[in-house]
């Protein structure tokens, strides 16, 4: 295991994740953020399970990660099935079955939408540009910062706010009995509101050296979602690291957990350039305030704020 950053703390290892998850201590983490290798797929770049053993490959993983996560805790599984002889295949679906009878819930599932997917034909169906973002949780109750992702309301409240019929004053149940209901009028001043359960992400295509790599967003809206500052996010099958450089740049603190040397490496290189650059800058307006202290009183001392999300202090 290595600290590659400190403050927020990024620990990384090299190894297979079924054994190194077994160092990290009981209900010590606060959020999981993941995309494994999916069945059948990119055997050349780092092997590929087998569709049929997914499930036994995975449930022990899963065992690890139950005790690991903190009972206000989230995991966040991104997988999608392939297609296998004209068939989806059912192996998501078989593991969320089983990870139900491990004791997780499976508290939500989220879309992403690939929003950058380029065309193409198939003789029965269309381009896939969609990836099941599974939400599991120990606990109904968890951790959940909402105001966190809210956006903002745009033009729809412009427009359906105009003309407000009676009913629309009115709190209207929901028909089917959901114990839901809406007021369109309370929207009435607000600029920002809840997102919905799709993400339109674009796929990551800059990252050359990783071939599955999660765009930053997507890690970030999770990051913002389920934790606050100082928390613990970890990656048991952490690829380029994306994860960890987003949870230091939110400053959460990170696990990740990679099984193949060269991108073990390319997570240390990435780590390194990102300090020096922040040193760089650092070094810069130290001096810019320090030619400011000579000229100006107010320039010579840099302010702390307690962070309103921790209460802890942070240099601004
Ligand atoms: C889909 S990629 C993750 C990509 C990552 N989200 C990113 O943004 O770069 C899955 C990664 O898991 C790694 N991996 C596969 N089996 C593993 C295991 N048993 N333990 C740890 N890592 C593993 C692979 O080498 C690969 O880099």
């Amino acid at each position: 295991m290595e600290i590659i950053n400190q403050q927020p703390d990024t620990k990384i290892y090299l190894g297979d994740c079924r054994d190194i998850l077994k160092e990290i201590p009981d209900n010590s983490v606060d959020l999981i953020i993941t995309s494994p290798p999916y069945a059948d797929q990119r055997k050349s770049t780092y092997g590929g399970i087998e569709t049929n053993k997914y499930v036994e490959w995975f449930i022990p993983i899963s065992e690890e990660l139950l005790r690991v996560l903190k009972p206000t805790g989230t995991f966040i599984l991104n997988i999608k099935e392939k297609v296998v002889n004209g068939e989806r295949s059912t192996y998501v679906m078989e593991l969320i079955l089983k990870m139900r009878s491990q004791g997780w819930l499976w508290t939500e599932e989220f879309i992403w939408h690939k929003k950058n997917s380029y065309p193409g034909k198939w003789p029965n169906r269309f381009r896939d540009a969609w990836e099941r973002i599974l939400q599991f949780n120990k606990n109904k109750h968890f951790n959940m910062y909402q105001e966190a992702v809210m956006i903002p309301t745009g033009d729809w409240a412009k427009n359906r706010l105009k003309n407000l019929s009676e009913a629309d004053k009115r709190r209207e149940n929901s028909k089917v009995l959901s114990g839901f209901g809406k007021n369109i009028s309370n929207w009435i001043g607000r600029d920002k509101a809840y997102p919905t359960n799709v993400l339109h992400l674009a796929t990551e295509c800059n990252n050359k050296k990783h071939s599955a790599a999660f765009p930053e967003s997507l890690p970030e809206w999770f990051i913002k979602l389920f934790t606050i500052e100082g928390d613990i996010v970890l990656d048991p099958f952490m690829g380029s690291g994306t994860t960890n450089i987003v949870a230091a740049r939110l400053n959460r603190n990170s696990i990740g957990i990679e099984i193949m040397p060269e991108y073990y490496s390319l997570v240390k290189e990435r780590f390194n350039s990102i300090i020096e650059s922040n040193n760089q800058t650092h070094n810069e307006s130290r001096s810019h305030r320090q030619s400011n202290t000579i000229c100006k009183r107010e320039y010579s001392f840099i302010p702390r704020e307690p962070n309103k999300e921790n209460g802890n202090f942070k240099t601004t």
